[in-house]
């Protein structure tokens, strides 16, 4: 049986102005009817999967109940940080309170900003994933990268995947978290490099030695934060005390990058990490002219453009743009160039700063 663990905590902060701090982009119907959060929730309610454990901030706990219940989903657990502290103490948290109750269990880590569209073809590569993780393996995902990301982190092959790119596990040599350009393109053309889907399998057992080892803090902290939580609606809250002392540190930096335990199975099916706004503008069908219009909008010869108006009472209209980002909330404009998506994230740190 593997236990999903569901993180959807974070901010989501390249994609403002949808994304807010009070309601970031997983639990926005981005695409569609569902959530990606909701479309994470369902693609593992399936045989072989325990019911998830949720793990969230404070102010998401009742979208996350009432976006479960949409989906008759009831979860095992909804464990509510105290503050955002990033990947690393989520996960350390989440296997501290499954292993007090499944000792040895196995969890997968599911991110709820990703796209993947074929659950099938997922939960078989998942499937293929757990002996080794069972062994003590950290399981990673491997995606089959077609530009030079920096925004994921990149998995170092043993060697290079068959030519039908099947989700056959193999040693991982090394993992690199969100290399700069001329890094991320040498790994790109090297052809021995796989993009980290972000999701992973391990025991709880497995994780839990791999932090005692590369982030001893972090486990001496989330011990302290899980020892000390309360339960209370259905909700356990983690102790803010020795929470709020965790460093902000994703699980990638603190743990894989310095692991030696690492497995990699390639994933051959659709996946995208919906993270910006290039990958909003990627997923979704341009015109001739390379031109993506959603919700009430007009494109004037514009070129390869995003032009996005959420509200039915605006009208955005572009003329003769080109290579440009436009999305319009009632309360918000973003005008961007396309290669400066990842820069959202400073401007919303700035406009934080002002207050
Ligand atoms: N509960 C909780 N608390 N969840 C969090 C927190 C937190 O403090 N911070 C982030 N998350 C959730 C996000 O909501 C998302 O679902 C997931 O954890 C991953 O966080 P991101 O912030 O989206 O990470 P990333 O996309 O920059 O990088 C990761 O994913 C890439 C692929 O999508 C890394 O694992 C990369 O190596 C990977 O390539
Ligand atoms: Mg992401």
């Amino acid at each position: 049986m593997i236990r999903p663990v569901l993180l959807c905590g974070g901010s989501g902060t390249r994609l403002w102005p949808l994304s807010r701090k009070s309601y970031p982009k997983q639990f926005v119907k981005l695409m569609g009817e569902e959530s990606l959060f909701q479309a994470s929730a369902k693609r593992l309610a399936a045989d072989g999967f325990a019911p998830p454990s949720i793990i969230t901030g404070s102010d998401f706990r009742f979208v996350v109940v009432e976006q479960l219940a949409a989906l008759e989903i009831a979860p095992a657990d909804i464990l509510i940080e105290p503050s955002a502290r990033n990947t690393a103490a989520a996960i350390c948290a989440g296997a501290l309170v499954l292993e007090a109750r499944t000792p040895g269990a196995l969890m997968l880590i599911a991110p709820s900003d990703h796209v993947i569209p074929d659950a099938e073809q997922f939960r078989a590569a998942v499937a293929a994933a757990a002996p080794a993780a069972e062994a003590g393996q950290l399981v990673t995902f491997g995606i089959r990268p077609d530009r030079p990301e920096t925004g994921y982190g990149w998995l170092e092959l043993s060697e290079a995947p068959d030519a039908k790119f099947s989700a056959l596990p193999q040693p991982l040599k090394s993992f690199v978290e969100k290399p700069d350009l001329a890094t991320a393109q040498k790994l790109l053309s090297g052809g021995m490099h796989l993009w980290n889907a972000g999701i992973f399998l391990f025991s709880t057992s497995a994780i839990l030695e791999a932090f005692a080892r590369h982030a001893p803090d972090t486990l001496a902290q989330c011990k302290l934060a899980v020892e000390a939580a309360q339960h209370d609606l259905g909700f356990t809250r983690l102790a803010s005390a020795p929470w709020d002392k965790l460093d902000d540190i994703s699980i990638d930096y603190a743990v894989m990058e310095r692991a030696d335990n690492l497995t990699v199975v390639p994933y051959g099916g659709v996946w995208s990490d919906l993270g910006d706004w290039q990958a909003v503008w990627r997923e979704q069908t341009p015109d001739s002219d390379g031109v993506v219009i959603s919700g009430p909008a007009t494109s004037i010869e514009c070129k390869n453009a995003l032009l996005q108006s959420t509200s039915e009472a605006q009208e955005l209209v572009g003329i003769g743009l080109k290579d440009i980002i436009a999305v319009a909330m009632p309360d918000a404009v973003l005008v961007a160039h396309k290669d400066r998506a990842q820069e959202v994230k400073k401007a919303v740190a700035e406009l934080k700063a002002k207050g």
